[in-house]
């Protein structure tokens, strides 16, 4: 069997997915009822099935996906500025046998255009798109239609980063632009902490604990405590580095989302890097080969919000593809899952699990 493209353009640029909206020629399903309620973070939610920040580009897109029956919806990462996007192509498929882990990924993918999978487990793309932003004047605007867009058990979570800008640190940054996505309509916040670190000399936001706990410190102060805040981090591989970062943002955060993406050098069939212009020789890598990798981080980080005693919930991200990895996420230490290219290629997956909840009296 194969596997229709999917209702994002991969060969089209973000601005042109952005304008279009999802690619979808079926027809929407019906409702499917999934009582009772869970709560997210104090939120009433029909499931716990969501989409991570990304292929909700604009309220055509979440409005699209409520309708699908996705409930924990993230509108993909805004700024306090608006920022360009990289040309396309901003997403490839890359060829992947087996598990991906960070030590298999010291030799470069291939990355290539157009593949006719036959199944979900032959998906596994890279994205690289800058973390565009639109104007806040634009987002804003957005995000209060994205809420009108939404139903009933349905919760509107808005990304946000900070940089460091002229007169503002990073965390000011963060703060101003999470104050805007409440202003505007956000239920709760997700700070985007997969962003590169601008006071190490390396790395990202959630791999230094002590600016991770900063920002998110913040963050609460900012927001206050009446709208939940999610912390996104990246791939984390021992338990001390899980440990030492929760310790610093558990006591801010209401709940942790992980895994971002792999980091791997991508390298078209002729061995030249595959996606153009600098500083993208190196992307990340998500889909169905990241799956082990992002269960283990949250297995990891489960164990040590549990060990802190800590109300912290976890967010499954990364390969989740089908029903089945749901499953596989809900049972390894996750409360909410969240698929991103799974449900690009099958907008049905939310669907799917509630067609199943409903037949066997299952409750995510
Ligand atoms: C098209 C696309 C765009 C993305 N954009 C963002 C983003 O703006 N912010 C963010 O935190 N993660 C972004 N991500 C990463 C996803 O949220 C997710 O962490 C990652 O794709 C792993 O999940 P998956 O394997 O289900 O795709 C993006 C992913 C995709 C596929």
């Amino acid at each position: 069997m194969q596997i229709p493209d999917p209702v994002y353009d991969i060969n089209k640029s973000y601005d042109d997915n952005y304008r279009e909206g999802p690619v979808f020629h079926g027809r929407i399903p019906a409702t499917i009822p999934n009582p009772p309620p869970v709560s997210f973070l104090g939120i009433p939610a029909n499931s716990r099935l969501g989409i991570p920040a990304g292929p909700l580009l604009n309220s055509e897109w979440i409005g699209f996906y409520a309708k699908m029956g996705f409930d924990l919806l993230v509108y993909k990462t805004v700024r306090t500025h608006p920022h360009p996007s990289y040309p396309a192509p901003n997403c490839l498929y890359v060829s992947v046998s087996g598990d991906l882990t960070p030590e298999v990924l010291n030799t470069p993918l291939i990355g290539i255009p157009q593949i006719e999978p036959a199944s979900m487990r032959e998906i596994t793309i890279t994205n690289s798109f800058g973390m565009p932003s639109q104007d806040p004047s634009v987002w804003q605007k957005d995000v209060e239609l994205s809420r009108s867009l939404i139903g009933k058990g349905q919760v509107l979570i808005v990304s946000v980063v900070g940089t460091e800008r002229e007169g503002e640190s990073i965390a000011e940054n963060f703060t101003r632009a999470a104050k805007m996505a409440v202003e505007a309509g956000a239920m709760a916040i997700e700070m985007n902490f997969s962003c590169p670190n601008v006071k190490g000399t390396e790395g990202q936001i959630f791999q230094d604990p002590s600016a991770a706990g900063s920002i998110a410190q913040k963050v609460r102060a900012g927001i206050g405590t009446n709208v939940p805040l999610i912390a996104k981090v990246g791939y984390i591989g021992s338990a001390q580095a899980a440990g030492e970062l929760v310790s610093a943002i558990g006591p801010f955060v209401d709940a942790i989302a992980a895994i971002n993406t792999l980091s791997a050098t991508i390298i078209n069939p002729e061995g030249r890097p595959a996606l153009p212009g600098p500083g993208r020789e190196k992307s990340g890598v998500c889909g169905n080969g990241i799956r082990t990798a992002a269960l283990g981080v949250v297995s990891r980080l489960s164990q040590e919000v549990r060990a802190r005693k800590l109300p912290v919930a976890l967010v499954a991200v990364g390969g989740l593809m089908t029903v089945e990895d749901i499953d596989l996420a809900l049972s390894s230490g996750a409360d909410f899952a969240m698929s991103a290219t799974g449900a690009m290629w099958d907008p049905f997956l939310a669907y799917h699990m509630k067609q199943q909840n409903l037949r066997e009296g299952l409750r995510r």
